[in-house]
């Protein structure tokens, strides 16, 4: 008998506010040509103004408990992944617990900037099977409009903003791959690459700042980065890429989704996509992908999944999961 991290629903939420390529053309020297053709992206959500990270996790976090059929005591933990938390203290996951009604269990952020879902699934797959938690709340929420430099067209044009939540169960299985739930997990950073993508302001500087890119620089890690991290941990199950029937990618541009996909040796069909509609999410975009993947139909009960992301730090990760 092995304990097993199993998905019991997800959910997620999008903010009011569709944002159409076009209307950058107003202010930015850009076109819906260039930013579909280099990105795959057509539209993104952003936040309404005074709409925050826990705000939207609080809406993602119930369409979740509500597809699992559980109520927030029914959670012993909830973890929030972010890099644009309502304050600086306390954690946006505190303020969820406290919105959601939940007086009991433990929770916290995770910051692993677009590699921060595949982190916090990897803690809540470990406070499972270590015995520390049951039922484990995991969200991915971002406002990332809110650290966009709109004078920057590098960069404004590829973000969105929006949440996703997915609740883990410690289940039993047989210890096989056949398992459903998290089956192998796969971490890496390396800080050497922290300047190619950062916030140029923090707390401690006494600012906020705006997120800046070398595109060009993330591009050529990002692809050789996933494949690598996915092929990873695969092979810790013993599996590979032609064992997988889903690839759920952390949605920051469809060049990297399409090459990270041939270098799996997966067609597309066997990708979840949706960075179209909503835009780079960061924390927030596997876990929309998943509940939209899920709502869509695409995703059933006992298919492999390989979820992978990349993002500043360098941070980047995968999961294997059974769902
Ligand atoms: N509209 C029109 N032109 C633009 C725009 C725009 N919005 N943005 C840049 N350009 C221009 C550039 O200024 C450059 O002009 P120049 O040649 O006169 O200097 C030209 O377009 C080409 O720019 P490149 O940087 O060569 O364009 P590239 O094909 O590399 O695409 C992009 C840029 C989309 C940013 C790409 O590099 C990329 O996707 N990189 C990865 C970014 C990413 O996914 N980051 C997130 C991952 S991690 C995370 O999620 C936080």
């Amino acid at each position: 008998m092995t304990l097993r991290a199993v998905v019991a629903g997800c959910g997620h939420y999008l903010p009011e506010r569709v944002v159409e390529n076009s209307e950058f053309e107003k202010t930015l020297e850009t076109s819906d040509e260039w930013i579909r053709s280099r990105s795959g992206i057509e539209r993104r959500h952003f936040a309404a103004a005074g709409e925050t990270t826990s705000m939207m996790s609080e809406h993602a976090a119930r369409a979740a408990l509500s597809d699992a059929g559980l109520v927030p005591e029914d959670l012993d933990a909830l973890i929030v992944a972010t890099s644009t938390p309502d304050l600086t203290f306390p954690s946006s996951a505190t303020m969820v617990q406290s919105a959601l009604g939940m007086t009991r269990g433990f929770a916290f952020d995770v910051q692993a900037v677009c590699a921060g879902f595949i982190y916090a699934l990897a803690n809540a797959n470990a406070l499972i099977l270590s015995g520390q938690a049951e039922r484990v709340m995991v969200i991915g929420a971002e406002t990332f409009s809110k650290i966009l430099d709109w004078s920057d067209r590098s960069t404004c044009v590829l973000f969105g903003d929006g949440a996703g939540a997915v609740i883990l169960e410690a289940k039993t299985g047989t210890g096989n791959v056949q398992d459903r739930g998290i089956l192998a997990t796969d971490l890496n950073s390396d800080g050497r690459f922290k300047d190619i993508l950062y916030v140029d302001g923090g707390v401690s500087t006494n600012t906020t700042g705006h997120l800046r890119m070398e595109g060009k620089e993330v591009f050529r890690h990002a692809v050789e980065k996933l494949a690598q991290t996915a092929t990873t941990s695969l092979a810790k199950v013993g599996l590979t890429g032609s064992d997988v029937d889903w690839v759920v990618p952390h949605q920051a541009n469809i060049r990297i989704i399409t090459g990270t996909a041939k270098k799996l040796g997966l067609p597309m069909e066997n990708v979840i996509v949706t960075v179209q509609d909503h835009g780079n999410t960061s924390a927030a975009s596997i876990p929309l992908a998943l509940s939209v993947g899920k709502a869509r139909g695409q995703l059933k009960a006992g298919d492999l999944i390989v979820t992978e992301a990349i993002g500043g730090g360098l941070a980047w990760g995968s999961v294997v999961l059974r769902w």
